[in-house]
């Protein structure tokens, strides 16, 4: 730890000019650390100041970005292993159906021309499948893209924004992005608890976030009490449910008894946004293709932020191709299934505990820190998610892949904790 000899009550405008000054001489240039100075002097600590960042806002200054799934291709590089299974951004591991992989080289050709900046052809079949109007529908560069464009159209910095403890990482990030205030629920069971986020509703609650079920805890929410919630949260709030899992949830197979369709109570709330993606059951998450569905003056505003070709060529014609191919869908939700059991009953057998999940993914308590675990299954070529980022230290979220990438991990989680 260093203690600056020139800093004494914290960060000031004469001591940010002479550090950066003696920034711009260093011989490292354009991100040349400097030695920033805490109030506490206790806490005085060497950081790396980025030279811009106290003209940034508020909300960006605080910001830490969202952390995805380690690449396998860095995995490969930093740690020297092939054979890599990576089981860490629920992905579908199906990959696209073989439809997709068809439409996708017929669009080559047409690459010089932008898309279609209303993505006609796609609103109409989302159209027709949720039995909405066009003008119900908002177009993402994946779902995440439209979570952040409510928080743009409707919250100001200061505003509160609500979810759930252990709720999915870009509610915070979108929230702080927008300079805005996070009020997090306490969870229970894992799960969202709603009377929890109803009794915490302000006067400046602009933005109430949902994932059902939600990610990476897999917990999930029944249509009545999700109904009855939404119908006490007033109209000036809006109510956003993402339902990124929608395809593996609903399916009855995997045990989500009462698991709601938000998108049917869409004409007796006008507060409510119901997000999809098609990363997920759909496979096209490399694409970045989601969209939402809500009353048609909320699509409006929300379309008039949405930039200009925010979802590009090749995602509008495979998305529209992969809504057409409910067998892809089916086969993948089917594989989840018999995944998750497999996974689930061999965790069990290995005496550790996980959290019921109505996702792609199960969240597995490792019995101690998560992070010399995660580690180790890194050296065995298993990518996992570490989720201590979430308030769950003691748990690795798997995401479930195909029968042999699932086996791979159990031995490796076997040898690992030497079960
Ligand atoms: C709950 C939830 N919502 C939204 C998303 C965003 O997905 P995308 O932006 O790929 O549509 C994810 C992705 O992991 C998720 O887990």
């Amino acid at each position: 730890m260093v203690v600056s000899s020139t800093c004494r009550s914290g960060f000031s405008r004469d001591n940010y000019l002479k550090q950066r000054f003696a920034a711009k001489a260093a011989p490292t240039g354009f991100s040349a650390p400097v030695t920033q100075c805490s109030k506490n002097k206790s806490r005085n600590r060497e950081v790396t100041m980025n030279r811009f960042e106290p003209w940034a806002t508020p909300g960006v200054r605080g910001l830490q970005p969202y952390q995805p799934g380690k690449p396998i291709d860095e995995l490969r590089r930093e740690y020297g292993v092939s054979d890599i299974v990576k089981l860490a951004s629920n992905e579908n591991p199906l990959g696209p159906s073989l439809r997709v992989r068809e439409v996708l080289a017929a669009e080559f050709a047409g690459l010089a021309r932008y898309p279609d900046g209303n993505g006609f052809a796609l609103k109409q079949a989302l159209s027709e499948r949720h039995r909405v109007d066009m003008a119900q529908i908002t177009l993402g560069n994946g779902s995440s893209d439209v979570l952040e464009f409510v928080v743009r159209v409707f919250v100001q910095p200061g505003d509160e924004v609500l979810f759930s403890e252990h709720a999915f990482a870009m509610y915070p990030i979108v929230t702080q992005a927008a300079s805005a205030q996070a009020v997090v629920a306490p969870a229970h069971d894992w799960g969202h608890d709603l009377e929890a986020m109803q009794a915490l509703i302000s006067e400046r609650t602009r933005v109430i976030f949902i994932a059902n079920p939600n990610n990476p805890t897999g917990t999930w929410l029944q249509g009545d009490e999700l109904q009855t919630f939404i119908a006490a949260v007033p109209e000036r709030v809006i109510v956003v449910v993402d339902e990124a899992y929608f395809e593996y949830a609903s399916d009855p197979a995997l045990g989500a008894a009462g698991y709601p369709d938000a998108s049917r109570w869409l004409d007796r709330f006008p507060n409510l946004v119901v997000t999809r993606t098609f990363s997920k059951a759909y496979g096209l998450a490399g694409l970045r293709v989601g969209y939402s569905l809500s009353h048609p003056d909320m699509a409006n505003l929300l379309n008039r932020i949405r930039p200009p070709f925010n979802v590009n060529s090749l995602a509008l014609t495979a998305a529209e191709a992969a809504l057409a191919d409910e067998a892809h869908v089916q086969q993948a939700v089917h594989l989840n299934v018999e995944e998750m059991a497999r996974v689930t009953d061999a965790v069990t057998e290995m005496g550790l505990e996980f959290i019921p999940s109505v996702g792609n993914f199960v969240s597995i308590d490792v019995g101690g820190d998560a992070a010399s675990v995660y580690d180790a299954l890194l050296h065995e070529g298993v990518i996992v998610r570490p989720v201590a980022n979430y308030g769950m230290p003691r748990h690795l979220r798997v995401t479930l892949g195909l029968a042999a990438e699932n086996e791979r991990f159990l031995a490796a989680l076997r040898k690992v904790l030497k079960k």
